[in-house]
């Protein structure tokens, strides 16, 4: 896959694919601006170097309709405070005035069109859509590694129209960190992976079996688990439907050697209501001894300790999902724990989906992890081994 690096942009205009999807608020402000500085060092790389630069991103699923609550508008006002340099912004993605805009760019200019997804064209990677989308343009820059996984017109049908087409600086870091750092770790490699449902991360356990030395398994998923061993569960969340995914991915870690470290002590609780954001009697019990009309909520004490070692003694250490209902006061120290401990160890360290990294952001220790993956269902595809159509796309 050629790079930024490898090619000449200079006045040349240049559309950057990135994923700006980013959360808004009621007021329409942009809460995590996490995406838009992930993308800082392609666009000012390429203004730098005297490119004309034509952002395009998409922002929440619109359904191919104009929406103002999927402007990216916010986002342009945000882009221009980080970026300290004024942007233009397009009320379009295509048409004549963006190409009147486009063609006026001087070199190190930026513009930022709006919502591609307002166009079913978009999503649909219709070949017209493309061609008009890339026709304001000359080279093309995908930096959108949230998006690779999609074959969308903006991230795989405009590399039909536009020669070169590189990948930016976040690409090649994401591929860096979920590919070589994990095929190739420093060992020993500890996978620390939580979150609600097996059936989510079944593919990525399967692929990761492969390669690590060490498994935490936190978070609802690991009563599932625990059924399948036979354990009680309580009322805890079980996927009664993946007990034999479970036991297969337990055979296959016998198999391989890996090492799997279920809880051994959870925190439990008689009751959980998500939309006041509150459980009801919380205790702490050991690991076989889940009492009916109880349902864990997080990972206990021991377990604490014990995962905090493991990643204490790691080298390298891969972190997505949480360990409990972590948006609920009260079932959020196994998460925030792990953050701590990822933070401390001197392993290499890459953390990737939404609750990981908003716990290591909130525990004030994100300087110390050496990557953070901006990917969502992008990074889980890549990790489970997954060609990322977007990626695929690239000029080799
Ligand atoms: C994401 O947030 O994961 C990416 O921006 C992709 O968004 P999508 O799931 O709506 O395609």
């Amino acid at each position: 896959m050629k790079t930024i690096k490898d090619v000449s942009l200079s006045g040349r205009r240049v559309l950057v694919r990135v994923d700006f999807n980013v959360p808004l608020n009621e007021r329409g402000e942009v809460v995590d601006k996490t995406r838009i500085t992930a993308a800082l060092p392609t666009i000012q790389y390429l203004t730098q170097n005297g490119a004309r630069v034509i952002l395009v991103s998409h922002l929440g699923r619109p359904k191919g309709e104009k929406n103002p609550k999927y402007s990216l508008k916010p986002v342009a006002k945000a882009l221009e405070a980080l970026l300290g340099q004024s942007i233009l912004f397009c009320e379009d993605c295509l048409g004549e005035d963006v190409k009147k805009t486009a063609e006026n760019l001087r070199d190190g200019e930026v513009i930022l069109l709006e919502n591609v997804r307002f166009y079913k064209g978009e999503t649909d990677n219709d070949p017209a859509f493309a061609r008009s989308l890339a026709s304001c343009a000359e080279a093309y820059v995908n930096d959108a590694f949230g998006t690779a996984h999609r074959a969308h017109a903006s991230t795989v049908g405009v590399t039909s129209y536009l020669s070169p087409c590189v990948a930016g600086f976040l690409i090649e870091k994401e591929i860096t960190y979920l590919g070589d750092k994990i095929s190739h770790p420093q060992r020993p490699l500890t996978v620390i992976l939580g979150g609600a449902k097996v059936s989510d991360k079944i593919s990525v356990i399967d692929a990761l079996l492969e390669k690590a030395d060490c498994m935490l398994i936190g978070g609802a998923m690991a009563y599932t688990f625990s059924a399948a061993l036979g354990h009680p569960t309580g009322d805890s969340l079980v996927e009664r439907d993946k007990l034999d995914v479970a036991s297969r991915a337990l055979a296959k870690a016998k198999k391989k050697n890996v090492e799997i470290l279920f809880p051994v002590d959870h925190v439990v609780s008689s009751a959980v209501d998500f939309s006041s954001r509150s459980v009801g009697e919380l205790k702490v019990v050991q690991e076989g001894e889940m009492p009916d009309g109880f349902g864990g909520v997080d990972i206990g004490p021991r377990t604490i300790e014990l995962f905090t070692q493991r990643i204490a003694n790691s080298k390298t250490v891969l972190w997505n999902g949480p360990m409990g209902i972590f948006e609920i006061p009260g079932c959020d120290q196994g998460t925030f724990a792990m953050a701590k401990a990822i933070a401390e160890s001197p392993a290499i360290s890459i953390v990737g989906g939404g609750d990981s990294i908003s716990a290591i952001q909130k525990s004030g220790y994100a300087s110390k992890v050496s990557f953070m993956s901006t990917g969502g269902g992008a990074s889980l595809e890549y990790l489970e081994g997954k060609v990322l159509p977007g990626i695929a796309a690239m000029d080799a």
